[in-house]
């Protein structure tokens, strides 16, 4: 078969980063550049900050993607940039890169939605997946079901109406004194308690797919205020495993349900939250994969990363899908 290999770029957050990957799934290097020690005095992503360190980075990380994957320029079939969604001045540097070096090389140079680069990781996993499919995407600014009819296409049929899940785990976290972003730490004190304050299911049995963490974010405050006004202790440990398990349930519960619903094939598992533990447990245990293909990709590949870019790239490739040089951030972008 002929060989076709792709560069991408990611850079629409708080990492910069570039992979090549080789004929759809061979990842020949992934490097990525975390920028979340910079941005955790502030407590959350600062646009200025992040920009600057994307400036600062993309050069080395693109000359360490080549060379750790021995491939030179010219052996490129295309570079890949993810276009949106995310912070404009961030997508910016990735895209002014992307282009520079796609005009350079004489290569096409294919857009890449962020959200879709997510979902695209489950090609690593399994190359062959069966459609009609359903992909729970749940990051820290997402959280939907996507109904994927067939490879390439997505159509939102829920999500969330306030916080995305891992906006909620990173609000809680902050008020129990976590450093940013607290979703990982959260998941690993769940797993040391109990759920002994049993916060609100949010929206569990409504007739729709959609979600809503605030009122469980204010649940969870209001209990942390209150005991510390009545100088009463908490234990942090139950704390999460409560707030964790009402995520989980209902994540679980409606994403099974919209699986049923629409008569999917299989169940794709994305986004940084993906990582969850709990949630990987939860779906694992509920979901009969006699009946439906469970796909979650390893928790290197949940996070902002480009090799999912370039897994999504591949797909759009097939599609003849290039961008013009005039290419712009679509900070908003949709599917
Ligand atoms: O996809 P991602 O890396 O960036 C966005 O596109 O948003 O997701 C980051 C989010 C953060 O909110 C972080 O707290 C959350 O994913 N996260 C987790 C875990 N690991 C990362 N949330 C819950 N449990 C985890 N293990
Ligand atoms: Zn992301």
């Amino acid at each position: 078969i002929d060989r076709k290999v792709i560069l991408a770029i990611e850079s629409s957050c708080d990492e910069t980063s570039v992979s090549v990957v080789e004929n759809e799934t061979i990842i020949l290097s992934n490097i990525v550049a975390s920028q979340v020690k910079s941005h955790k005095r502030f407590g959350g992503v600062v646009p200025e900050v992040a920009s600057r360190h994307h400036v600062e980075q993309i050069l080395s990380c693109l000359e360490e993607a080549l060379e750790e994957a021995n491939v030179s320029a010219k052996e490129l079939t295309a570079v890949a940039v993810t276009y949106g969604p995310g912070l404009v001045g961030a997508l910016l540097i990735g895209i002014s890169a992307a282009k520079a070096f796609a005009w350079a090389n004489q290569v096409p140079l294919i857009p890449i939605n962020h959200m879709a680069g997510h979902i695209s990781a489950a090609k690593f996993v399994d190359p062959d997946i069966r459609y009609p499919a359903m992909a729970l995407l749940v990051s820290g600014g997402h959280t939907e079901l996507v109904y994927m009819k067939e490879e390439g296409s997505y159509a939102i049929v829920g999500e969330t109406r306030d916080d995305a899940a891992g906006e909620a785990y990173d609000k809680v976290g902050r008020v129990m004194g976590l450093s940013y972003p607290s979703g990982k730490e959260i998941d690993e004190m769940a797993h040391l308690g109990q759920d002994t304050y049993q916060f609100p299911r949010a929206m569990l049995h409504e007739n729709n797919y959609d979600f809503s963490f605030s009122g469980l974010k204010s649940a969870f405050i209001n209990t942390v205020h209150n005991a510390e006004q009545r100088n009463e202790s908490l234990d942090k440990n139950n704390l999460a495993t409560s707030f964790q398990a009402s995520v989980v349930e209902v994540l679980t519960d409606k994403t099974l349900r919209a699986c049923e619903e629409y008569k999917v094939q299989s169940l794709i598992v994305a986004g940084g939250v993906a990582a969850n533990k709990g949630l990987r447990e939860s779906l694992l245990e509920t979901v009969d994969t006699s009946k439906l293909q469970l796909i979650i990709p390893p928790i290197s590949l949940c996070g902002d990363n480009a090799a999912m870019i370039a897994a999504a790239a591949f797909i759009e490739m097939k599609k003849k899908v290039t961008a013009t040089w005039d290419l712009n951030a679509k900070p908003g972008l949709s599917f």
